[in-house]
């Protein structure tokens, strides 16, 4: 099997150049200068060049969710417009599109988990410009996945973790907001997911497109997520300082882009149709410490 992966520095496309490697596909991703997916000659010719292709995978986003409210034209050239270009050229060359998306895409108004078919509503830039892809997408190809995830993190590139892991070098006491709820998602674990979907729909594609959400089970909020980051950096490595998490409302901690309060997303669509389990978030978080520990 061959795939093209758009994105593949990023945190979820490292993870899954490496889960392909291991499953013997071949994965041609080319880098964000090799490719510029918000020029679309570009996308159909690096398609048109690596043909023929069993799947193109998109984890290339503009995911500065603050710095999107100030760039609104690139995050929607990069999240609206290089999703369509991809998408119209999978048209053409007849290629089914996994493309990742988020959970960015609701309010966070629920106080339940959020279903593939509820109702979305950006707060901002960056949610509105990643639900205009996933539209672009449905609009003109039947034969996608949009895969939307959560609280993403892992040994690549920026995320909470790495965040909490490098300030608690610097300060004993952190103060972080825990009246936001969501579900800490691996890059790893979703890496897996992606793979295992393109493996099945290869073998048995029995009409299973659409959208589906995939994210770690169980729910959290941030102070909670940093605490158990900093207990078990501690379990890793006895020498890592020990912080103090306080934990505020999120009035205390003000952001360009709102964020929403709740972010959990139900998985059993994905459960159901694939038989892909998602994991524990903790027992991930574990799995994946030492590692994350030495990569900041
Ligand atoms: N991070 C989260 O917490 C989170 C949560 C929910 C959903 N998601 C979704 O998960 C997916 C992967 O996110 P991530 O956290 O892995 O993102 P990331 O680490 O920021 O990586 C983004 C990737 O996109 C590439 N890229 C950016 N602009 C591009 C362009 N114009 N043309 C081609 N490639 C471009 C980047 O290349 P360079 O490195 O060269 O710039 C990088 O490889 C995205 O769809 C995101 O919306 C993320």
């Amino acid at each position: 099997m061959k795939i093209l992966l758009i994105g593949g520095t990023g945190q979820v496309g490292s993870e899954i150049r490496l889960v392909a490697e291991n499953n013997n596909i071949e994965c041609v991703s080319p880098t964000s200068s090799e490719l510029d997916i918000t020029n679309q000659s570009s996308v159909n010719s690096i398609i048109e060049n690596n043909l023929p292709l069993d799947y193109i995978v998109n984890a290339s986003a503009y995911t500065a969710v603050d710095k999107a409210e100030d760039e609104e034209e690139l995050a929607t050239k990069i999240n609206r417009d290089g999703s369509q270009y991809l998408a119209q050229a999978c048209v053409e060359q007849k290629i089914p599109l996994l493309h990742i998306s988020t959970d960015y895409v609701f309010d966070g108004c629920a106080d339940t988990p959020y279903k593939e078919n509820s109702p979305t509503n950006p707060l901002g830039v960056y949610g509105k410009s990643k639900l205009e892809g996933e539209q672009a997408i449905r609009d003109c190809l039947p034969e996608h996945i949009i895969l939307r995830t959560a609280w993403v993190y892992g040994s690549h590139g920026n995320n909470f973790v790495k965040t909490m892991l490098k300030l608690g070098r610097q300060r004993s006491e952190l103060n972080v907001v825990s009246d936001q709820y969501g579900c800490p998602t691996a890059a790893a674990d979703i890496a897996e997911a992606v793979v295992s979907i393109v493996i099945q729909m290869q073998t048995n594609p029995n009409n299973r497109w659409g959208t589906y959400h995939f994210c770690s089970r169980d729910s959290t909020h941030w102070a909670d997520f940093a605490k158990s980051i900093f207990s078990l950096s501690k379990t890793v490595d006895p020498e890592y300082p020990n912080v103090t998490v306080n934990p505020i409302p999120s009035s205390e901690y003000p952001t360009k882009a709102a964020r929403p309060n709740y972010s959990v997303l139900d998985c059993s669509k994905i459960e159901q149709l694939y038989t892909i389990t998602p994991p524990n978030w903790l027992i991930s978080l574990k799995r994946d410490i030492p590692n994350i520990l030495k990569n900041i």
